[in-house]
């Protein structure tokens, strides 16, 4: 196995839809300026999204290959990221188990991010052994790797934690550190903002624009984008805070002082929703045209894309095994081979 100079990085999405602006905000931008200075690998989690959609395997396996164009058409490069598919890497299931019986049920129920999206799921009592035990499962992900950076949005912060646990009780049993801890990397803007301004950005609740939109429906989401609702003639002062047009200029437009001046403009008086959602429409149609050619441009040649996740696979198979070797031998677990 090649040594590492650069941090590991070990970061993924579960495969059930393709990614949005959201994911481009709060991750994807910063993964691709991430792939010089570190070694980064991506997962492409099927495995963890059967947690809550085992009623769909067929919707969790399409969208293995349309995240897989999304992390391509945003500019990650497989000669310097491996991408990789969670569900054919067997030694993250048999970490997870090792794994689970260094957390206890309590522990994972607790999880803010796991109570949350039990909530809102709506699983009540019936919550699936899988989607309970997902972040000893992400533990796994992020372990085997030997990951020190993780980039993710801040939603996955509790993970995180809980990866370090359970990172520090093997560690402690074991007598010497074998496993690293992890570090999340937050990219500066954090969540972004579903259009309808009620929640963060989610394909789920139908106010995301994905990294595919075609221009007609990034020109429609801008339009019905929330603002402030009292802000009703040109010539009133407006509130920025919470207007979802302002958020997305302070996340994608680059011309600092022009958004600073903007947002004075709008809260003076004089500055209608129409013109300052032109400047956002120009720049999102701007930054969203590469990305949608050069995917549909991948889409048309899969074979191309399938030997890139092939490739990734395989040398992720490697290097998770490799670390299931090393645990199962610290543990000093049976063996026929020493
Ligand atoms: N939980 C992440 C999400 O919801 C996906 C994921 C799976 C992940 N394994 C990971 C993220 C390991 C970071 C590290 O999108």
């Amino acid at each position: 196995m090649p040594v590492d100079t650069k941090p590991i990085i070990l970061t993924g999405d579960r495969t059930t839809g393709p990614l949005h602006l959201g994911h481009y905000a709060g991750s994807l931008k910063n993964r691709v300026a991430l792939q010089d200075s570190h070694r980064q690998f991506l997962l492409l989690a099927d495995a963890q999204a059967l947690t809550d959609h085992a009623h769909d395997p067929a919707k969790v396996r399409r969208n293995v290959l349309e995240v897989a164009l999304d992390y391509l058409a945003v500019g990650i490069d497989p000669a310097k990221t491996t991408i990789c598919v969670q569900s054919c890497l067997p030694a993250l299931a048999e970490l997870t188990t090792l794994y689970m019986n260094f957390v206890t049920v309590a522990r994972l129920e607790r999880n803010p991010t796991i109570k949350d999206e039990i909530q809102a799921r709506g699983f009540g009592r019936d919550i699936p052994a899988g989607f309970l035990c997902y972040p000893v499962a992400q533990a796994a992900d992020i372990t085997a790797f030997k990951a020190t950076v993780v980039p993710v949005g801040e939603d996955q912060l509790p993970l995180i934690e809980q990866t370090n646990e359970i990172v520090r009780r093997l560690n402690h049993q074991i007598g010497r550190d074998v496993l690293p801890e992890a570090r999340a990397l937050i990219a500066p803007v954090g969540r972004l903002l579903g259009v309808d301004g009620k929640a963060k950005m989610s394909k789920s609740h139908g106010n995301a624009i994905a990294l595919s939109a075609a221009p007609e429906a990034i020109r429609d989401a801008v339009r019905r984008m929330y603002t402030d609702p009292n802000h009703l003639r040109a010539a009133d002062p407006g509130s920025v805070e919470g207007n979802v047009v302002f958020t997305y200029l302070e996340a994608f437009d680059e011309d600092r002082e022009a958004v600073v001046a903007l947002k004075a403009h709008y809260r003076r008086g004089g500055l209608g929703d129409v013109a300052v959602k032109r400047r956002l429409d120009d720049i999102l149609q701007a930054l969203l045209a590469p990305i949608r050619e050069r995917r549909a441009a991948l889409a048309r040649d899969p074979g191309h894309v399938l030997r890139v996740l092939r490739a990734g696979t395989l040398e992720a198979r490697e290097r998770t095994q490799a670390t299931l070797d090393e645990i199962r031998h610290a543990l000093g677990l049976f063996t026929f081979d020493r």
